[in-house]
């Protein structure tokens, strides 16, 4: 098959600038131009301060230094792009639908309509069109049949290549994948696009397959995921009941090697563009096809995630007396897990959202979050007036100062860098009793309980015989 020379990626964001970098890192001779029609995302791909990126990711700073002006370009030349690629990635968003049919559950495709449409009109040779983005099965269906109808000869080969990277461990997981997936009809195109891989990618770890199983493989992947954390999450509500330490039963089942160790971490919830999204996504799908016992089966996953957010923020108020109506709770994290700037989803904007409507005053800090995003997420959800928002939230870049005579720390994110902090001199600050509210069990209970906070960690019960 053809040597692929000229990628174009539809979509600069935490998917296609970090997956489109590596590709042009590890293949130099494909040029890799990067489009989006969000001028001000490309103006920050494009910015010679690398911490400007609009996308935090270790190491990626990195690899863009690396092929940035040489393969890889940046440009809201859209029309441009696709007219000069052998190979076009889809790497549009896809948001659960916020309207009309479907709405709350389905994936709302408009943004690929439009890319395949635009794609239709624009490109004068054959092109291979590469599903990136995370589509329902049978997505392809449909790109088909508006590539096909073009009527000026153009053929199109549509590819399902799905993602796996999770957001900041992005770029590890881009160098060294489990696994690629490629699913395709026409052995050529497939051919094409293993051979990109094949750049830096071990052939065994490249997996090819039907264009079905492809699409359908990363919804499961999602749901099984998300499936490991709701069931974790279950269990450390029983755990705090009876005196079971959740981190002990992690260990104690993970070390099962048909288990295995890993996606066990107790926290306040998971959250994300993808997990919430993509389940609501497949549940939709059972639904469409009749199968309400496989869409009841997995909603449960996301039912059960609403409700570990709702119980660390009622419990806060429980904790706190019954109320926390006019006290200052200490956000520590807003970022939906550590080593992002992302907060798609966090759990924090759902707890934050619970302990406003109880009357508190909430300061937030995140390392990486500016406060515009933390308002951003709360103003989305339309609960209270953008004024009330910034009436009761505030957000301050330094941890000392942001828990200075609050009444409660809750750490929502698991940031590194909270076990670094001088705890002594965070409690000496603080209002009497001073409680620690840790979402992510990072923190080292008993230190923090001998500084003399009081501590509660999720999926920690009380283990003495008592
Ligand atoms: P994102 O919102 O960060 O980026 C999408 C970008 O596409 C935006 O910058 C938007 O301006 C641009 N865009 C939309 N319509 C366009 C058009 N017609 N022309 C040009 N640009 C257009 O989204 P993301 O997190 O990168 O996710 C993209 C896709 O990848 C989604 O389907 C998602 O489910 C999937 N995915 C995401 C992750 C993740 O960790 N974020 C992982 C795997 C898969
Ligand atoms: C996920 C998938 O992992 C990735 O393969 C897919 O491509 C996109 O969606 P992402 O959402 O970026 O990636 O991060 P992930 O590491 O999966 O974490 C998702 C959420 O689950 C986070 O809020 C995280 O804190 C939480 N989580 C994860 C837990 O609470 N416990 C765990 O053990 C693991």
């Amino acid at each position: 098959s053809k040597k692929i020379t000229k990628i174009c990626c539809i979509g600069a964001g935490y998917v296609g600038g970090p997956t489109m970098a590596v590709i042009a890192q590890k293949c130099p001779e494909i040029t890799v131009t990067v489009v989006d029609i969000n001028e001000k995302r490309i103006a920050a791909w494009n910015d010679t301060d690398l911490s400007r990126l609009p996308v935090y990711e270790p190491g990626l700073d990195r690899v863009v230094e690396e092929a940035r002006g040489r393969n890889l370009f940046f440009s809201t030349d859209v029309d441009k792009a696709i007219d000069e690629a052998e190979m076009i990635f889809i790497s549009v968003n896809t948001p659960t639908k916020t309207y009309g049919k479907g709405k709350g559950m389905a994936a709302d495709l408009k943004f690929i309509e439009l890319c395949a449409r635009q794609i239709a009109r624009v490109a004068k040779d054959d092109k291979i069109v590469v599903e990136k983005s995370t589509l329902p099965v049978r997505t392809a269906q449909a790109l088909k049949s508006i590539l096909h109808n073009t009527g000026n000869g153009v053929h199109f080969d549509i590819l399902s290549n799905p993602e796996f990277l999770a957001e900041g461990t992005a770029i590890e997981d881009l160098h060294a994948p489990d696994r690629v997936l490629i699913g395709g009809e026409d052995k050529g195109a497939i051919e094409a696009l293993v051979q990109v891989y094949a750049g830096w990618v071990p052939r065994e770890n490249i997996l090819t397959t039907n264009v079905w199983s492809s699409e359908l493989s990363k919804l499961t992947a999602n749901a099984f995921l998300a499936q490991r954390v709701s069931s974790i999450n279950a269990l450390s509500e029983l755990c705090e009941k009876t005196g079971a330490d959740v981190n002990e039963v992690a260990r104690a089942i993970g070390t099962d090697s048909r288990i295995g160790p890993k996606f066990l971490k107790a926290s306040v919830g998971f959250g994300g563009s993808c997990f919430q999204k993509d389940i609501l996504n497949l549940v939709y799908i059972a639904k469409s096809y009749g199968l309400h016992e496989v869409a009841d089966y997995w909603e449960q996953v996301i039912l059960m995630n609403d409700h570990q957010k709702r119980r660390f923020a009622d419990n806060i108020v429980t904790t706190l007396y019954n109320t926390v109506s006019g006290k200052k709770i200490a956000f520590l994290g807003w970022a939906f897990k550590k080593d992002t700037n992302d907060t798609r989803e966090s759990a924090a904007i759902y707890v934050a959202d619970h302990l406003l409507s109880e009357q508190a005053e909430i300061v937030v800090y995140d390392p990486k979050v500016p406060a515009e995003q933390v308002y951003a997420d709360l103003d989305y959800l339309n609960t209270r007036s953008e004024d009330e928002n910034r009436r009761l939230v505030t957000v301050i870049n330094d941890p000392y100062e942001a828990t200075k005579e609050a009444h409660a720390i809750a750490v929502l994110t698991e940031w590194d860098e909270f076990k670094t902090y001088d705890w002594d001199r965070v409690y000496n600050n603080m209002l009497k009793p001073s409680f620690v509210f840790d979402g992510r069990a990072i923190l080292d209970k008993e230190s923090l309980e001998a500084v003399g906070f009081d501590v509660y960690t999720i999926g920690i019960g009380d283990g003495t015989m008592r």
